[in-house]
């Protein structure tokens, strides 16, 4: 293992127990001056650690800035492969960076981190808004094999693992189909899922599937027009450093599809658990198609993921793109 710096040291110093620690006892152990110990502390005052420092006692950390970096996250994946997992302070866009991954022979299992988006992606060409220092940008990337029965319900095996983290936290999601998780009829959680085909063989030979969560502003954060539709977790009363929230999303993830094999084995137990959570299910709902909207009933999930919805004359029919709005959900009137 590599030797660490004075300053990786003075960093775990301080960490690591809470306590003060002097400048002279500093400035000893690490073998610099304690102007430069000074120095450092400042430095790492402006990255946003709270430090006291009191006079004849010396520095002790009172608070950690909420940091998505590759060592937090290894800290909280002992058990994953540290080659698979790729976290970057600044990205177009995560779902982008994982699909040039996938194009160069990328892994199962890779998963790409941003700390901020300068154009993270939304569904139907809409933008992600994706600041710096509060939310989760996680792309996560598979390689089905050809004729995976589960590719269609990736989003939905996604929905199910933000979800189950967020009940973990206490709190209270339910999902509207097919990608949004809702929290007290505001939406905390996006979700987007590409495809990457092989043209010669025309199978899909990858899959990104891009989860954005909004962990930490506070209302007034958001852009004005998106108040009264998005919601944070801290917002919803749980505060949870992002790099824990993202390590349980892509532990569960990881046991869906390589210890479940969900993607190859689908789980009707697991369609159950979407119904369950769904607040589509049971709703009037209108449905955005092409050919415009029409009113209909949202009466289950087909075992593809799609929903089926039964239309006022009696029709029932399987909806599997497109968008639907449910009423009273992110805004909408009733
Ligand atoms: C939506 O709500 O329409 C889907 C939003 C998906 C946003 C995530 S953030 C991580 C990944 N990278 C992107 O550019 N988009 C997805």
């Amino acid at each position: 293992m590599e030797k660490k710096t004075w300053r990786e040291e003075l960093f775990s110093f301080l960490t690591g127990d809470g306590d003060f620690h002097s400048g002279q006892e500093l400035s000893e152990r690490l073998g610099v001056s304690r102007n430069a110990v000074w120095k450092e502390v400042n430095l790492l005052r402006e990255a946003g650690f709270e430090i006291e420092s009191v006079t004849n006692r010396g520095y002790r950390l009172l608070k950690m800035p909420d940091l998505m970096t590759a060592p937090l996250l290894e800290r909280q994946l002992p058990e994953r492969d540290r080659a698979l997992l790729h976290v970057f302070e600044e990205l177009d866009s995560t779902n982008t960076k994982a699909l040039q991954l996938a194009l160069a022979e990328a892994p199962s299992g890779t998963v790409v981190l941003a700390d901020r988006q300068t154009r993270g992606s939304g569904r139907l060409g809409r933008s992600f808004a994706s600041p710096a220092g509060v939310g989760i940008y996680l792309s996560y990337l598979i390689r089905p094999e050809p004729g995976a029965k589960g590719l269609s319900l990736l989003t939905s095996y996604a929905g199910l693992a933000v979800s189950e983290e967020l009940e973990a936290l206490g709190l209270a999601p339910q999902i509207k189909w097919p990608n949004d998780i809702i929290i007290d009829k505001r939406k905390v959680c996006g979700i987007l899922t590409k495809l990457t085909s092989d043209a010669e063989t025309a199978t899909v030979n990858g899959a990104v599937i891009g989860i954005g969560i909004n962990v930490a502003e506070a209302r007034e954060d958001f852009p004005e027009e998106l108040r009264d539709k998005a919601i944070s977790v801290r917002e919803a009363g749980v505060s949870v450093p992002r790099a824990e929230l993202a390590a349980g999303v892509i532990r569960r993830l990881d046991e869906y599809f390589f210890e479940k094999d969900l993607l190859n084995h689908p789980d009707p137990a697991i369609l159950a658990e979407l119904e369950r959570r769904s607040c589509t299910i049971g709703k009037r709902v209108t449905v955005i198609g092409t050919l415009g909207s029409r009113e209909a009933d949202a009466i289950g999930l087909a075992e593809d993921g799609g929903l089926r919805v039964r239309y006022p004359d009696g029709a029932e029919a399987t909806v599997s793109s497109g968008e639907v709005s449910v009423r009273g959900l992110l805004g909408y009137a009733t």
